[in-house]
Parts: structure tokens; C-alpha cells; sequence
């Protein structure tokens, strides 16, 4: 499949699920002085999911051009480092607007990602977050994973670093739980395709998903002191990297080898006359 027509499956997967297809809003976000570029899909629905602004859908699906270049999300320092990172990427993803919650967010990544993509399970990780002081751990995500077929030693427990997410400061925010891709060889072998991967180092082991279980807002009350409070109606955000999906379904090692990417290498190669690989 070529990047094209993974972003389109991923599009039409959704929109069979009841899902509105929404165009990606632009780089630069309109009306938000917290942000200064778009960092995720779930940006232009900041308002919906907190109540302030109503829509005529209550799931929508997008593929959002995003840059992390600065601010929280800052992807920066591990351009040209890893093979997963860009500054610019796309990023793929469904949400619900108070409408389903953890269980169907984990049911259709699953579906999608086994029986649609046809990716191989005993390559997937999954991760949830494993509690701290303000939020309890998220034990609910941890059985639905089980229950829609991942074994119970896959499932793995992290902090808020890597299973809390939040846009930034302030806005939307909950606990998450991503799927990770073993990209190596030899699955089978618990040696090679080992848990210490996930969240770890390397890029054999990468992020391809993560969703996020919206049920709290995070508010400045005064000045450095910011207030957890749960959101009107609990909904989800997830994101996809179009271009890690397609490394993986196009089986080579990096993110730049993708047909998304190497035809602009390719391009700047031959204006350079730099083409020796
Ligand atoms: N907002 C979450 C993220 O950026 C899921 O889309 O990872």
C-alpha cells in the first residue's frame, strides 16, 4: 500500500464507523494564543471537547499536518537522530465528542490495526498509565486490551511522561495508551522482540498510535497554579504517524524510505547532484 492509501483506508475504516470526515485545519491554529503551531489532530476540536463549542457531529476522523518544532510537544532534538522523528508529519486520528469512550477506542484501533491492516500481533506492545498521586491508574484500559485479544504480558504500565497527554499547559488532557510496533526480526524471540524496547531506546520498537482518553481539563486558576477538572462529557483523541504506519506497512527502516518521503529526497538529490546513496 503507498502512504496515499493508508491515510484513505484509515479515512474510510472511520467514516464506516459513523465517523465525519474532517479536512486538516492549517499549521498556524486560529484563535488559540497557547499554541503557536499545530501539534496534533485533536487541536481544532480544543473547544468541542470542552463544551464551548457544539458541533453537528460527535465523531469526527482527520489526517492533521502537524509541526513539533517548540513548546511542549518539541520533536526538535531528535530530527535527523531517529529514524521516526520530523518536524512536520501527519498525523492520523479519530474522536469522539462525549460520544464512545475506552472501550470502542480500544476495539477499533485493534480492528483496524489486526483485521484491517493485517499487522502481524505478535509484533504489537501495548501501553497504559500506570497512576500517580492526582490520577489513579488505568486498570479499565489495561482489561479492555485483554478483552479485545492482547495477551496480558504485551500490556505494559508507564508514567505520565510517556501515558498522560495534554497539548499543552493548559486544555483537554487524560491519561492515554499507545501501541507500540516491534519492527525487528525474529518476533517470536522474546530475546530480540523484548519489553525494555517500548518507551526505550533505539527505533526497532516505535509508537504508532496512541489514544487518549479525554476526561479532564487542565486550567491556570492563578498565576502557577493550574486545576485538574473533569470535562463535561469524558471523549477520545487519538493519533496515528502516517509516515511510521506506512514504514511499518512498507517494511523498511526509516520513515525517510517511505514512498511519502524518499520522492522528495530522491528530487532534492538531483537539483543537488548529490544522488550517491
Ligand atoms: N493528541 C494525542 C497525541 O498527539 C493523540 O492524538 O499523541
Amino acid at each position: 500500500m503507498t502512504g496515499n492509501e493508508i491515510r484513505r483506508k484509515f479515512l474510510e475504516y472511520f467514516e464506516r464507523n459513523g465517523h465525519k470526515i474532517v479536512h486538516s485545519s492549517p499549521l498556524l491554529p486560529a484563535n488559540d494564543p497557547t499554541l503557536l503551531f499545530t501539534n496534533a489532530g485533536m487541536n481544532q476540536f480544543k473547544d468541542v471537547f470542552t463544551g464551548v463549542e457544539k458541533r453537528d457531529y460527535n465523531r469526527a476522523v482527520s489526517s492533521q499536518k502537524c509541526i513539533r518544532a517548540g513548546g511542549k510537544h518539541n520533536d526538535l532534538d531528535e530530527v535527523g537522530k531517529t529514524a521516526r522523528h520530523h518536524t512536520f508529519f501527519e498525523m492520523l486520528g479519530n474522536f469522539s465528542f462525549g460520544d464512545y469512550f475506552k472501550e470502542d477506542a480500544i476495539r477499533f484501533a485493534w480492528d483496524f490495526l489486526v483485521n484491517e491492516l493485517k499487522l502481524e500481533e505478535s509484533r504489537l506492545w501495548f501501553s497504559v498509565f500506570e497512576g500517580d498521586a492526582e490520577v489513579p491508574a488505568d486498570d479499565e484500559a489495561r482489561a479492555l486490551w485483554e478483552k479485545v485479544g492482547a495477551k496480558p504480558e504485551r500490556i505494559l504500565g508507564f508514567g505520565r511522561k510517556d501515558n498522560f497527554w495534554q497539548m499543552g499547559d493548559t486544555g483537554p488532557c487524560g491519561p492515554c495508551s499507545e501501541i507500540h510496533y516491534y519492527m525487528g526480526e525474529e518476533p517470536d524471540n522474546p530475546e530480540k522482540n523484548h519489553p525494555k524496547w517500548v518507551n526505550g531506546e533505539g527505533d526497532t520498537t516505535m509508537e504508532i498510535w496512541n489514544l487518549v482518553f479525554m476526561q479532564f481539563e487542565r486550567s491556570e486558576v492563578e498565576k502557577g497554579v493550574f486545576e485538574l477538572k473533569p470535562l463535561p462529557a469524558p471523549s477520545v483523541d487519538t493519533g496515528a504517524g502516517l509516515e511510521r504506519m506506512t514504514a511499518v506497512l512498507q517494511g523498511v527502516k526509516t520513515n525517510y524510505d517511505t514512498d511519502l518521503l524518499m520522492p522528495i529526497v530522491e528530487f532534492s538529490a538531483q537539483l543537488s547532484q548529490k544522488n550517491e546513496s
